[in-house]
């Protein structure tokens, strides 16, 4: 990892001062050096988008009214989002992934509500042949069982710089699945980018953690997705890995995460059966932009967006 940039949350590139500093004599090869490095520092350099669970028509809309701006602001050069929820709430649909991918998002990863929208077995299906169909960059948890429809790990190319994409799910809180540190030591052998990103969407904030602390230096970045809170604990661990226990919802925060607030609580009050509908209000979107070096993988930074 560039010493220089390590830690640096949400600077976006080496700060001139401390570029110039090693080299006090002359100036010209200072001048110089430190073009040269900024050059090779920008050539280098990857910046990713990953948007936090998109839910429901309010949650697309704000993907749709807010993305360009976002690429063209953080110069992002690969988009990667959680979708599961895009369907009112509850799962996806294949109209919903290609409409999501049309608005520019290269890689949509999921979770436990995959299945809520049977369809999405049939999108699944269509992937024969294409490496890289749409219905290959729509990804279910790796950790499920393997004969399922899907796979839980893309890798492409964006660009000239190949990358990969690992969704997994938690255990804890959550149905049963196969152990996530493992399968992800399994399909991170099995790549070849050096750029990759891991989506652990898991209910416990301790098991998010520790698959962060597992995986740092083995991958680009783990953002943890699910809970629908965004938290304030990104940063770059020691060995180059982003992380951040939860990227939050984009969607509708007049509710209780994504739900009509009155559904919710109302169920907690007399726990009969509800049948839960999106809110509108109060409507943001929340990603995190991370920013590597190609040639490594490794992460200079993570900043937190919320729109
Ligand atoms: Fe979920």
């Amino acid at each position: 990892m560039e010493p220089l940039a390590a830690g640096l949350k949400g600077v976006p590139f080496p700060q001139p001062r401390k570029a110039r500093a090693g080299c006090p004599h002359d100036s010209r090869r200072d001048a110089s050096a430190t073009r040269g490095m900024l050059e090779s520092y920008f050539e280098a350099r990857v910046r990713i988008l990953f948007i936090g669970d998109i839910f429901g028509r309010p949650g697309r809309i704000i993907v749709k009214e807010k993305l360009p701006s976002l690429v063209e602001t953080y110069s992002v050069d690969l988009v990667i989002a959680n979708g599961e929820n895009s369907a009112a709430g509850f799962g996806i649909t294949p109209p919903l992934a290609e409409e999501l991918f049309e608005l520019g998002i290269d890689v949509i990863t999921t979770g436990n509500h995959i299945w809520d929208k049977r369809e999405i077995i049939d999108f699944f299906q269509m992937a024969d042949g294409n490496a890289h169909s749409p219905s290959r960059r729509l990804l279910r948890p790796a950790n499920f069982a393997a004969d399922l429809p899907g796979r839980g790990v893309y890798e492409g190319c964006k660009g000239k710089v190949p990358y990969g994409v690992i969704n997994l799910q938690g255990r804890v809180f959550m149905a049963s699945n196969d152990d996530p540190f493992r399968v992800a030591d399994q399909l991170i052998n099995g790549l070849q980018a050096k750029v990759i990103l891991v989506d652990m969407h898991a209910e416990a904030t301790s098991e998010k953690i520790s698959l962060g602390w597992y995986l740092d230096g083995r991958v680009t970045a783990v953002v943890g997705t699910h809970t629908h809170v965004p938290t304030a604990d990104e940063r770059v661990l020691p060995n180059g890995t982003a992380y951040i226990t939860d990227v939050g919802m984009t969607g509708p925060y007049d509710g209780v995460i994504g739900v009509k607030k009155e559904l919710v609580v109302g169920k907690f009050l007399n726990n009969m059966p509800v049948r839960f509908e999106p809110a509108s209000g109060d409507v943001r979107l929340c990603a995190v932009v991370i920013e590597c070096d190609e040639t490594t993988g490794r992460a200079r930074s993570i900043e937190r967006v919320m729109v």
